[in-house]
């Protein structure tokens, strides 16, 4: 087994100037559009529900048991999807996953638009799951294997932001089309970019790590010509793609998994990072923040909803300081401010609401702390930890790893959405916001002794570091 020893050379080549410097063509910003439209997807999947589900309620006229099946569907939908777009993004290639993602997320959407009854709109929100499954694994890999690295942080992040962007014109638009009271057109609308999505994937390349991974060499030189500004460039690349190729056993995926101990720790690494990211306690604020801001003392469905408008606006607006600071700053840096910060924004509304949010003051300072722990979740853990997921793993078992770590980030998102309501139904909102300010004041620790800097090195030596056995938190170096 060479995998778990063969690449135990770590070379300490670096970089040449020539290469670190060359301009960034076109189609590289066209392919991250692309990756960008599946993120809007994502986000626009993850915000219809809150504000399609009060008329579907009174339409279906629910039960309880039916409303969290179908707010929960989306969630299962996905995790499935991202545990089987590995296979199909190995066999198929990154390119035709995405088609495949668009022509489900039409088909869901389609079905949520026209559905009689309840029964339908819940496997309607299943095949919208898949399909956001499939697209929140693909993305980021395309992503991390189409762009230089020098860029690689900051386009992952702008994946992310457009993640953002879905979920606040999810908001938006669900604000207006419920003075129509039209839950159908807020589903309808998904079907756009999903058109947008379909159509330009048929228009970018395929992933030359990828082609390269399948033997079609010369195909994967060709791609790569068109993605990078000089020959030098497209050579240093291949050969460092090559060296990674060869350097590796045959098995790939789950035979990896199972025969590479190191190759394990990066999947763990990546699921572990991907539980981290959701018990942040992120999605609570998504899809709870109208009640939340209730029980902050904001009476009134319209100074929630507005509310809820103004989270999803600062959550878009916060993912700018990540896109400007990664690959500067680096990664960890990000994400320690980023925990410190919600870490202290939740203690402070645990605070608030134990002696209970009853002048004008406490009740902006609970917005406050909403506002400011969206600030430190989209700053930090929201782009960074999609960005690390698709850097650490090896380039044989890349579909496994981000497959398995992208499941493990929607059924992360289905548990917390999941237990909130019961949490706080159980213990109330000041134990259960106090325990999220201690959950991510562990995640400190956890970035500290796990987590690595992978900022300005080729996806290739983070391989060779993670292959030799390296620490995981030294594996960047
Ligand atoms: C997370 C989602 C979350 C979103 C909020 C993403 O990175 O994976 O679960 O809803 O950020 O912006």
């Amino acid at each position: 087994m060479a995998g778990a020893t063969g690449a135990a050379t770590s070379t300490s080549k670096s970089t040449p100037e020539s290469v670190t410097h060359a301009e960034i063509v076109p189609m590289v910003w066209l392919s991250c559009g692309l990756a960008a439209l599946a993120g809007l997807l994502f986000g626009m999947d993850i915000g219809v529900i809150s504000g399609a589900l009060p008329f579907i309620k009174q339409d279906f006229n629910l039960s309880s048991a039916m409303e969290g099946w179908i707010v929960s569907s989306m969630m299962v939908g996905a995790a499935i999807g991202a545990l089987s777009a590995g296979s199909i993004s190995k066999s198929m290639g990154r390119k035709r996953a995405l088609l495949v993602s668009s022509l489900l997320f039409i088909v869901g959407a389609i079905i949520c638009v026209v559905t009689p009854g309840p029964t339908l709109l819940w496997i309607g929100r299943i095949v919208l799951g898949l399909a956001v499954g499939v697209a929140s694994f693909t993305a980021p890999l395309y992503l991390s294997e189409v762009t230089p690295e020098r860029i690689r942080g900051t386009t992952i992040s702008f994946y992310q932001l457009m993640v953002t962007i879905g979920i606040l014109a999810a908001f938006v638009s669900n604000l207006l089309f419920s003075y129509i009271e039209s839950w159908r057109w807020m589903f309808g609308v998904l079907v756009i970019p999903a058109v947008l999505l379909f159509f330009g994937a048929l228009a970018v390349p395929n992933s030359p790590r990828w082609l390269a991974a399948k033997d079609r060499i010369d195909e994967a030189r060709n791609v790569l010509s068109r993605l990078r500004g000089t020959s030098e460039e497209v050579e240093y690349e291949m050969g460092e793609i090559q060296e990674a190729i060869e350097q590796e056993s045959e098995s790939q995926g789950y035979a990896l998994f199972k025969h590479n101990p190191n190759f394990r720790r990066s999947v763990f690494l990546g699921i572990a990072l991907q539980l981290v990211q959701q018990f942040t306690g992120m999605n609570v604020i998504m899809y709870y923040a109208p009640e939340i801001f209730k029980m902050s003392g904001f009476d009134g469905t319209s100074a929630s909803l507005w509310a809820t408008v103004i989270t999803g606006l600062t959550n878009v607006l916060a993912t700018f300081i990540a896109i400007a600071f990664i690959d500067r700053w680096g990664r960890k840096p990000i994400l320690y401010a980023g925990f410190a910060i919600m870490a202290v924004t939740m203690a402070l509304l645990s605070f608030i609401l134990t002696f209970g949010a009853s002048t004008a003051l406490l009740q902006y300072g609970a917005l406050a702390m909403v506002l400011l722990f969206v600030v430190g979740f989209a700053m930090s853990a929201g782009p960074l930890i999609w960005t690390l997921c698709a850097e650490i793993q090896p380039i044989r078992g890349r579909d496994f790893g981000i497959g398995a770590s992208t499941g493990a980030n929607w059924i992360g998102n289905f548990c917390i959405g999941f237990f909130f309501p019961v949490m706080i139904a159980g213990i109330g909102g000041p134990w259960t916001f106090g325990i999220l300010a201690a959950v991510n004041a562990l995640f400190i620790v956890f970035t500290l002794c796990l987590v690595p800097e992978t900022k300005g090195i080729s996806l290739e030596k983070i391989e060779k570091n993670l292959l030799s056995g390296k620490a995981l938190n030294k594996i960047g170096v």
